[in-house]
């Protein structure tokens, strides 16, 4: 980055500052991710210089030859990843590929029905604050507080008495899988659009590991930023037929693309819209499923940690790559302060309300984390439950500055690899073991050298010899 640490110093350095501070941190914001470097390098593109208003083939600007292969790359992959049959990958970023999505079947005022914000729903799910609080009528449904999940019986019933005309399926923060099927039947019984907005768990449903609702959503919205792992956008998959108004003059493809332009933007981000190419094409690889399945397994064993020192999860855990933790009720704490504290170690999270919240959306009870970005860093279960303890340790003792201190320094992310020698006495016989364990993460902290574990009825102790490796992890400091 030389030319631009010649050109502006404080936006270099701050840029260098930035990096390091991802490289460094434990990153569980359940939104974030890191990129390949080569979608960073399509991002960081001469693309970024085109003005392309239009779509392939028939742009209001010259010289868009090789816009175009970008664009259609792009669309070709995303229609294999998800099975779609159309799609657009113009949106800037999620808030407006659902405003476009709004814009394309319906009318202001008109009615939608979606997840309660304090529930797991989005901003543009309906929130006063929000173009769609102001501009549609929204219904909210919720989450049953016994069980913190989803009842469908209770969706079906508000669809039957509201009558929308958009069933919105799809989260922010609700940890369990969706029955984006049994959501497609009420749409069909309302004779209400079924949309789903996969944002969170978009790299999930490409990777077969959460369902895939575009084989029966009418409309499909998504980020390319998060579980997909794509640069920072989104895209909006569609039937080609309009199942509600089949007779109207342009199909429901049709009236998706003309939402997004000319109806919502502009020229689209050339530049972002390559990145988008890549990074289908990485995740249309095989192992792209591994990922996947190891943010999920990695977030599972995450939260049995948290369970196992009494922490309340909304829901009692997770199917997928987020948790859910009521902080209030668990430490004692609401969900800001659980987060400035958690800044100070350098593990990264956001506060966000619960079902039934006390606080105040500012001030929740609280804190999401998600498995997706340190899964990208290589981390895996051994790391999960080393993670799991320092939150435990962390939120119990928010004011302990020794605590903090100890935590802090034990946490190393780098090119490292763990041996692991083990000894036990497993029933009836003494047991020797030597094994490596590949680790992004691991702890200085001497307190971690030593384990003594239980496992099904064995008793063993682990001592850890750390030493440097040249295991690849994903390096976050590319040299354009
Ligand atoms: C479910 C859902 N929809 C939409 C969005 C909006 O995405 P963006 O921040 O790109 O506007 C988000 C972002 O967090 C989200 O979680």
């Amino acid at each position: 980055m030389d030319s631009l640490k010649d050109a502006d110093n404080e936006i270099y350095d701050a840029i260098v500052k930035e990096t390091g501070r991802q490289e460094k941190g434990v990153e569980m914001i359940a939104s974030e991710n890191f990129v390949s470097k080569a979608v960073l390098q399509a991002v960081g593109s001469t693309l970024t210089n085109k003005y392309s208003e239009g779509y392939a083939g028939k742009r209001y600007y010259g010289g868009n030859e090789y816009i175009d292969v970008c664009e259609t790359l792009a669309i070709s992959r995303a229609k294999k990843l998800f099975g779609a049959e159309h799609v657009n990958v113009q949106p800037h970023a999620g808030s407006q590929a659902n405003m476009e999505a709004f814009f394309a079947v319906t009318e202001l005022k008109d009615k939608i029905l979606a997840m309660d914000l304090s529930n797991g729903g989005h901003l543009t799910h309906g929130s006063p604050v929000n173009f769609s609080g102001k501009f549609y009528t929204f219904f909210h449904y919720g989450v049953d507080p016994k069980t913190g999940r989803i009842d469908m019986d209770d969706v079906r019933k508000a669809a039957k008495t509201i009558k929308p005309r958009i069933l919105l399926s799809g989260f922010s923060a609700y940890p369990r899988t969706l029955d984006f099927k049994g959501f497609q039947e009420i749409a069909e019984e309302v004779g209400a659009y079924h949309m789903s907005d996969i944002a969170h768990i978009a790299g999930l449903c490409a990777a077969g590991v959460h369902e895939n609702p575009v084989k029966f959503a009418d409309i499909v919205t998504t980020t390319t930023h998060k579980t997909l792992r794509g640069p920072r956008g989104a895209m909006i998959m569609c039937k080609e037929s309009d199942r509600i108004n089949p007779n109207d003059k342009k199909n429901l493809a049709q009236k998706i693309d003309s939402a997004v332009f000319p109806g919502m933007q502009g020229g689209p981000l050339d530049h972002v819209i390559a990145g988008k190419a890549v990074a289908f094409k990485e995740a249309l690889e095989p192992d792209f499923r591994n990922y996947a399945e190891q943010i999920v397994r990695n977030a599972k064993v995450l939260a049995d940690v948290l369970l196992d020192h009494g922490v309340e999860l909304v829901s009692g855990g997770t199917d997928n790559h987020l948790i859910l933790m009521d902080v209030d009720k668990s430490f004692g704490i609401r969900g800001k302060k659980a987060v400035q504290v958690l800044d100070e170690v350098h593990i990264y999270t956001n506060k966000n309300m619960v079902p039934n919240d006390r606080g105040t959306p500012f001030d929740p009870c609280g804190l999401r984390i998600g498995t997706p970005a340190i899964t990208t860093r290589g981390m895996k279960e051994s790391e999960m439950k080393q993670i799991g303890e320092w939150y435990v340790r962390t939120l119990k003792s928010p004011d302990d500055k020794a605590v903090k201190d100890k935590i802090k320094s034990g946490l190393v992310l780098g090119l490292r690899s763990d041996l692991l020698i083990s000894a036990g006495y497993n029933s009836d016989r003494w047991y020797f073991g030597i094994s490596y364990i590949n680790m992004a993460l691991i702890s200085q902290a001497p307190i971690e050298e030593r384990s003594i574990g239980y496992e099904t009825g064995m008793i063993r102790i682990n001592l850890v010899r750390r030493f440097q490796t040249k295991k690849p992890i994903r390096i976050l400091n590319p040299e354009l």
